[in-house]
């Protein structure tokens, strides 16, 4: 009898197939889609064409997951109608693609749910997993595990909006813990949705109000005058911190008007800032980073003040906007890591820690 002959080896791809997630149904979804364009620009350029092949998938703001053309010319220029078909609310192409990049702001793409996705497939994902991102975002818990890790924090009370049946308590407490003025925010929000700066306590409770609206858990702070630092962290396990920058603009506070019109904010990289400073701030962000429990990338935000020179940790961002015009990009780029080694190098991370996982639950 003749030995059969031996199947010849599979080719194994060398390319990679990267599913760009991007839209989204928060209100952030014009910048996701600006921060994916920037992703896509990356991953196609120089070294990263023949390593990566871009299989985008664009969320409708109704929450539909479109891939093929329409994700293709979202990612361009024209956003597609939305469908009123019945597309699926979850992705079908999970045997289409090597590793996920989700690329998506705020509640629902930041906050532990797609991550909560990605590990039930069992697939590599870039950026933080689900306890980073869920801790990350809401700025109660946030603020509790910084508190925790000992970092400087303004001060700062929690409430529910529950706690709006009776105004008067709340205000009194706020009033007794931190007086006027204070910074009124819903917890899981971002972009600065839902903020107000309150002089008075008929401001307070309007302030209140208005982000019960948007949150059940608020956060009331203490308004400090100082100057905005960002540090924009990389790795796992070990991160790296990039130099730091700061963010100018033309208005008592960084608010949504403010942050995205263009021309009515700028970035110094690096932040003129005294070295000693400079070097406290990237030894915070990789600590706020680590009390969160995130991985992968992350923004860390600071408020100076010079008198004294006090710092705080303000937030901590792990997805933070990726634009052209981003701090984050813009930081490792200054750090001597361009956007295609960026982007090269979470797609490696987030394969690492998938191989690592894929380890731990073996034993
Ligand atoms: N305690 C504070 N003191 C001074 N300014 C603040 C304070 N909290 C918030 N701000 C201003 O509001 C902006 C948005 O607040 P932040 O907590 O960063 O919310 P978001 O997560 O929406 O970015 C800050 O960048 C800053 O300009
Ligand atoms: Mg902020």
């Amino acid at each position: 009898m003749t030995a059969l002959p031996l199947p010849s080896p599979v080719p194994q791809s060398i390319v990679t197939r990267v599913g760009l997630v991007f839209g989204g149904r928060s209100g952030e979804h014009d910048v996701s889609i600006r921060s994916a364009r920037t992703i896509a620009d990356a991953l196609s350029t120089g070294t990263n064409r023949q390593r990566y092949r871009l299989v985008p998938h664009y969320i409708t703001r109704g929450g539909r997951w479109l891939v093929g053309d329409g994700a293709t010319a979202a990612l361009s220029d024209t956003l597609p109608d939305e469908p009123d078909d019945h597309l699926p609310r979850l992705p079908t192409t999970a045997h289409q693609v090597d590793v996920w990049f989700p690329v998506l702001h705020g509640p629902n793409g930041e906050d532990g749910t797609i991550q909560g996705l990605f590990t039930l497939l069992d697939q590599p994902f870039v950026g933080t997993g689900v306890l980073g991102a869920a801790v990350g975002m809401d700025k109660q818990a946030m603020k509790a595990a910084f508190a925790t890790a000992g970092l400087p924090q303004v001060t700062h009370v929690c409430a529910t909006a529950s706690a709006l049946a009776r105004p008067d308590e709340l205000a009194d407490n706020v009033e007794q813990r931190l007086g006027y003025p204070c910074f009124v925010k819903p917890a899981n929000l971002g972009s600065s949705l839902g903020i107000s700066k309150a002089g008075d306590r008929e401001a307070l409770l309007a302030g209140l109000r208005a982000a019960a609206r948007l949150d059940d858990r608020l956060v009331i702070e203490a308004a400090v005058p100082a100057r905005e630092l960002e540090c924009a962290v990389l790795g796992y396990g070990h991160p790296d911190a990039s130099v730091v920058g700061e963010i100018l603009y033309d208005s008592e506070w960084y608010d949504y008007a403010t942050k995205y019109s263009p021309g009515r904010s700028s970035l110094v990289i690096p932040a003129s800032v005294p070295r000693v400073i400079h070097d406290q701030v990237q030894c915070l962000a990789v600590q706020a980073t680590q009390a969160v429990g995130a991985d992968g990338l992350s923004r860390v935000d600071f408020f100076y003040q010079e008198d004294g020179q006090v710092l705080y940790v303000n937030e901590i961002n792990t997805m933070p906007g990726f634009t052209s015009q981003s701090m984050y990009p813009l930081l490792w780029q200054a750090s001597g890591v361009p956007v295609e080694e960026l982007v090269h190098r979470l797609i490696g991370f987030a394969q690492a820690r998938h191989q690592r996982r894929t380890l731990i639950s073996a034993h």
